[in-house]
């Protein structure tokens, strides 16, 4: 799961997609692109969302997307278009390329949308991108368990 700075959007898609998943199965985590919070815990306000929906994500830390990631997953959901470029730019391969997902395609096939980057707004914003994030994880658990990924 990968946003800009991984404080707001891609730690509540990682700790919700946890919430879902068998640890033993699968392997997720989250990073930004950017390096500005790397070693800190999300921002207060995606923490008092997630607690609100039974989700303990603050002992996550954040870091920045790394070209291991690469090797290391399967796939790479990224929240906005602007992440897109971002990581496609490090991506060294076909392969790399083909695992770069923008997440709300997850809920809409080729939608092409963006989860809003809530950073300089209100707490709305916050319960906005917590709704589609779980929307979207509900159908990649879906898809996880028929096989389609
Ligand atoms: P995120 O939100 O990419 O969802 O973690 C942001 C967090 C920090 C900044 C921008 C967006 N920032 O400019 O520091």
């Amino acid at each position: 799961m990968v946003c800009l700075g991984n404080i707001c959007r891609s730690p509540l898609a990682e700790g919700i997609l946890k919430s879902k998943v068998d640890p033993e199965k699968v392997l997720v985590d989250s990073a930004g692109t950017a390096s500005y919070h790397v070693g800190e815990a999300p921002d207060i306000r995606s923490i008092m969302i997630a607690r609100k929906n039974g989700v303990n994500i603050s002992k996550q830390l954040g870091r920045q997307f790394k070209l291991s990631d690469f090797d290391e997953f399967d796939r790479i959901y990224v929240m906005d278009h602007s992440n897109l470029q971002n990581v496609l730019k490090l991506a060294r391969t076909d392969a790399d390329r083909a695992k770069v997902e923008l997440i709300l395609n997850e809920l809409k096939a080729n939608s092409n949308q963006d989860v809003p980057d809530p950073y300089y707004g209100g707490d709305e914003g916050f319960e906005q991108v917590y709704r589609l994030l779980d929307a979207a994880t509900d159908n990649i658990v879906n898809k996880l368990e028929n096989g389609s990924i």
